[in-house]
């Protein structure tokens, strides 16, 4: 028959091997084994047996408790030997690792910002083939072929009627064609030149404006370079728009911001305190007429402009090599 007893050796022996730490199996310890422990109660309580019985119950409640310090030390070598090895503990206050977290290129960024600012204005942001055919990203726009005018462009060729794009204003004729008059549109690809230095990079983007509709004169084209300079670089800084020649623009003008590097006075990056951001002007009449327009009818103006160049002559942002940008290196990408 079980004794009570049996029962408290069992439960004690079930405790004992279910600890699974050092305090655990101390509590368990003075529990059953310590001074005030169950079993030095039943020991107390022996003397209350008739003497017969208590001699018998004695021995069991020895035997059982024998027992019980026996498990309690092979658990506690066990749990110290499970521990050999591990030499530190888990401090779980500690913050965790984080995943590093990526964000988008600083270029993809002022992509977006640049599409927002236009788009406060009405224009619709637009690509254009990065690959194209030799008609859009020069004859129709009022550069035959083997006209010296091209020779800016450094292009790359992939066959004598196929170029990687040397600048957005591919887009040009192509909108006009696609849907007429009036135009509002903001082309922003990618662009690709034979060059490489400190303000230049083989690929590249620009961002191209073209506004068409009865009546467009250069004060349109003022407001919006006006918007744009007020949005993007802020109330302090200045353009200027310097006469120039493009053959696809009449007049046409080259712009010039207030260098964010010295803030106008004149530095290594600017020399004079100007840096050039890109052409503009009032489209051509070939150009109007190459996009099925009628120039008695309808007048225009456009603007093409790098996106990097933008990017780099923002106040504050001293950055000497355009080249940086697309390097991929964590320590400059980190920082926007
Ligand atoms: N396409 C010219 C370039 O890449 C920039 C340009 C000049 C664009 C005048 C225009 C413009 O739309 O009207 O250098």
């Amino acid at each position: 028959m079980r004794t009570n007893l049996d029962q408290l050796k069992d439960e004690a022996l079930t405790t004992i091997a279910g600890a699974g730490t050092p305090e655990v199996l101390e509590a368990a310890r003075v529990h059953y084994l310590g001074r005030k422990g169950i079993f030095s109660q039943r020991m107390k309580e022996l003397s209350q047996l008739a003497t017969g019985k208590r001699k018998t119950t004695g021995q069991i409640l020895n035997a059982a408790k024998n027992e019980v310090a026996a498990a309690l030390k092979n658990k506690g070598q066990a749990l110290k030997e499970s521990r050999v090895g591990e030499g530190t503990w888990l401090d779980v206050t500690l913050p965790g690792k984080k995943p590093l977290t990526g964000h988008l290129h600083p270029i993809t960024q002022t992509i977006y910002e640049i599409e927002n600012i236009f788009h406060k204005l009405g224009f619709v942001r637009r690509r254009y083939p990065e690959v194209e055919t030799d008609w859009y990203a020069f004859e129709s726009l009022n550069m035959p072929q083997n006209h010296p005018a091209r020779d800016e462009w450094e292009t790359f060729y992939i066959n004598d009627k196929t170029v990687i794009t040397p600048h957005t204003s591919n887009g040009q004729v192509r909108e006009m064609e696609q849907f007429g008059s009036p135009v509002r549109m903001i082309n922003i690809s990618r662009c690709g030149r034979r060059q490489s230095d400190l303000s230049h990079i083989p690929t590249f983007y620009q961002f191209e404006g073209l506004v068409v509709d009865q009546g467009i004169n250069i004060t349109h084209l003022k407001g919006t370079l006006d918007f744009f300079v007020r949005e993007y670089f802020g109330k302090e800084r200045a353009y200027r728009l310097r006469p120039t020649d493009f053959r696809f623009t009449e007049p046409s003008f080259e712009v010039d911001v207030t260098c964010g590097l010295c803030g106008g006075k004149g530095c290594r990056y600017c020399k004079a305190g100007w840096s050039e951001l890109g052409g503009a002007g009032m489209v051509h009449p070939q150009v109007l007429k190459n996009g099925n327009l009628d120039p008695k009818n309808v007048a225009g103006f456009a603007f093409g402009w790098g996106v990097e160049r933008v990017f780099m002559m923002r106040e504050n942002l001293n950055i000497p090599d355009i080249r940086v940008l697309y390097q991929n290196d964590l320590r400059f990408l980190e920082q926007f």
